[in-house]
């Protein structure tokens, strides 16, 4: 299946010469989210997961059903004052604006592998936080798995040394 004909773009959202790439248009499509959900849980079949992360709120779309489909449990990475437990927190730069991400402090026990899902790698800033926040935990990040990379803003040269597998790549 082509999911990249699933996707629709629209142009100077949410700024001028911003060229948003939106996933309802696939999500809305059950063939098609089920597509993207089993490629996703094809590429982590094999790596003893233990845990899925997934960034508010986008990442949450797909990394439940991934996580659902692998039987391992879902951790929501948010948005900061959502969470209501002890957090750590990690401030990052995106492709518009800034943004600040929590995670609960007993979310994930030392040692236990983890993969992130999230829609998209663009910069790379969100995922590079998710990272850095599973990490003070004491958790390794085994896979970082995304729908959709827009590979001319380079996000993979931030999130060297890991695993990275994405579906439907764009050039602009
Ligand atoms: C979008 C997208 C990714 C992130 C990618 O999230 O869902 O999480 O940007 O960009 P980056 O690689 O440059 O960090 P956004 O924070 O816009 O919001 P949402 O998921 O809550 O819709
Ligand atoms: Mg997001």
């Amino acid at each position: 299946m082509d999911l990249k004909s699933k996707i629709r773009v629209i142009e100077d959202f949410p700024e001028k010469g911003i060229s948003f790439k939106d996933i309802t248009t696939l999500t809305k499509d059950g063939e098609a989210f089920k597509e993207t959900v089993d490629r996703i849980v094809a590429d982590l079949k094999g790596r003893n997961i233990d845990y899925i992360a997934g960034p508010e709120a986008r990442g949450f779309l797909l990394g439940a059903a991934v996580a659902y489909a692998l039987g391992v449990g879902f951790i929501p990475v948010r948005k900061p004052g959502k969470l209501p437990g002890e957090t750590a927190s990690y401030e990052y730069e995106l492709e518009y604006g800034n943004s600040k991400l929590e995670i609960h402090l007993d979310a994930i026990e030392k040692g236990k592998k983890v993969a992130i899902v999230d829609d998209l790698l663009a910069t790379g800033g969100t995922v590079s936080s998710v990272v850095k926040l599973i990490e003070s935990l004491g958790a390794e990040v085994v896979a970082l798995e995304f729908l959709i990379e827009l590979e001319f803003l380079k996000g993979r040269e931030n999130i060297e040394g890991y695993h990275i597998n994405s579906l439907v790549k764009y050039d602009r």
